[in-house]
């Protein structure tokens, strides 16, 4: 299933851009993603600054003379990965002297110019909100000099760039509507690699979603870190775009359009965004909630602002509002200090949720994180490691089961492409964000046709169908 916060799948992936002729420019680049689905989105905002800077895409980094890794700092082993990526660069850099190799994202954040002393092949070090100074910097990189800016912004959304779509299946599309967070969970790096959060122009949102509609894309999924605490003030009009608001101005470009959101906090989703929800046909039924932990405690601990009751409280009022919505968590295990019956609680919690599905992690200290100042990371590896064992476990018990309730049901599916195994069968996602892979059969559909589709069989993972006529 794709994962569109983590997809484990797409760690690392390059793209390019093969829309426009890359003959047509003088230097090449290619870029490199890890981390969250804004990054992803990020560096198609990066490869729109580079193209107006005279630099097309390629996929080949031997062929580059600029290699760009957009990096992510949530969990030690990614920064890990990044690190020994950086390596496999270096024989390049050897045969090509003047390649320019580039740290973006949210390790150049954290890391700033220690960076360029401890791996010494970079030459740009640049974090998520100095994008727009990228061909300057390259330039003072070009002179042999290592260029760095770091610095953070309390106004920068990217509103007026037009982001590349790059590897594009041309149906799905992801829109950035918000950058930073100001939560401060304990846990988390973010709000020191990405800042302060603001809200993006609605209007530009909207314009954005509706260009790619035109385009045929058939569905669009706002992001940010907590998109439920969007907030916009529309100044020429002197009033205040809430999620809500921007959610139905989203859905009404057309019926035909998708709309999908990502990612929710708890405390912050409201009865305004359910009941929107519920209006639109093309809102679709899913919800990624992160949980992190089900015991009151430690979701202090964590700063997470709720309890385990209000939770359970939020999920049975999106039960209430929409009988048939998915709904996903996040969910660290082993967080400090966490005991047996804490992680009981975790377990209880994911049972009377009854997620979809999780993405789900143990515990890893981040340097400067309030709960790295404050608390000791006290619960040995072993331990972490089989309480998240003991989570992936139930929740392949909660996936299976959930897949099973849908045994006879029929949606409708939006068709994304040919399924991974089969150019026979068709891949697509219902409104809760299930994969369904069905036989094409005689019909002549095509990617992006909606088709009503009968569940027949299912694994954890996947649902099986079979096309309605
Ligand atoms: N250790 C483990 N998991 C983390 N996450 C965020 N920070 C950490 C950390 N230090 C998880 C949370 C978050 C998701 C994106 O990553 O569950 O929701
Ligand atoms: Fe995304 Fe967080 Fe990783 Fe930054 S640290 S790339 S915001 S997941």
């Amino acid at each position: 299933m794709q994962d569109k916060i983590h997809d484990e799948a797409r760690q690392g992936e390059a793209f390019a851009s093969f829309a426009n002729d890359p003959n047509a420019y003088k230097k090449k680049f290619y870029i490199e993603s890890y981390g969250c689905q804004m990054n992803f989105s990020d560096s198609e905002i990066v490869a729109s600054i580079l193209n107006g800077a005279g630099f097309g895409a390629t996929r080949n980094f031997e062929d580059a003379d600029l290699v760009l890794l957009n990096t992510c700092s949530i969990r030690e082993k990614a920064e890990q990965t990044v690190r020994k990526r950086l390596t496999e660069f270096r024989k390049t850099k050897e045969r090509n002297p003047g390649l320019l190799v580039g740290v973006l994202g949210c390790m150049a954040e954290r890391l700033k110019a220690k960076l360029l002393e401890e791996e010494k092949l970079v030459d740009l070090v640049v974090g998520p909100d100095a994008y727009r100074t990228l061909p300057a910097l390259i330039e003072e990189a070009e002179t042999g000099q290592k260029a760095v800016n770091v610095l953070l912004s309390r106004d920068e959304t990217y509103a007026d760039i037009a982001p590349v779509r790059l590897d594009s299946n041309g149906i799905t599309a992801f829109v950035s509507i918000m950058r930073g967070c100001n939560n401060m969970c304990s846990f988390c790096v973010v709000p020191f690699t990405r800042g302060r959060e603001r809200s993006r122009d609605a209007y530009s949102i909207v314009g954005e979603c509706t260009h790619l509609y035109r385009k045929g894309f058939k569905e669009v999924t706002l992001l940010g870190q907590n998109v439920d605490s969007y907030n916009w003030h529309d100044e020429k009009a002197d009033s205040t775009i809430s999620f809500a608001k921007l959610l139905s101005m989203v859905a009404e470009i057309a019926p035909d359009l998708r709309v999908r959101f990502s990612t929710s906090h708890p405390k912050d989703i409201t009865d305004e965004v359910l009941h929107a929800m519920a209006t639109y046909h093309n809102i679709c039924k899913y919800i990624h909630l992160p949980v992190q932990s089900g015991s009151t405690r430690i979701l202090q601990l964590m700063n997470r602002t709720y309890t385990r009751e209000w939770y359970m409280a939020k999920v049975n009022r999106i039960r209430a509002l929409l009988p048939e919505c998915g709904i996903s968590a996040d969910i660290i295990a082993g967080f400090c200090t966490e005991t047996e019956e804490d992680h009981q609680d975790t377990l209880s919690i994911m049972e009377h949720s009854k997620y979809d599905m999780s993405y789900m992690f143990f515990y890893s200290e981040r340097p400067g994180t309030l709960a790295a100042r404050r608390y000791a990371d006290d619960i040995p590896e072993e331990i972490k490691k089989r309480r998240l064992q003991e989570i992936v476990l139930l929740q392949n018990k909660l996936s299976l089961e959930s897949n099973q309730r849908d045994l006879g049901k029929t949606f409708e599916v939006l068709i994304e492409g040919d399924s991974k195994k089969s150019v026979g069968d068709w891949m697509g996602r219902n409104s809760q964000n299930k994969v369904i892979v069905f036989p094409k059969e005689q019909y002549p559909l095509k990617k992006g046709d909606y088709v009503q589709v009968q569940v027949t069989d299912c694994t954890k993972a996947t649902l099986l169908g079979k096309i309605m006529a």
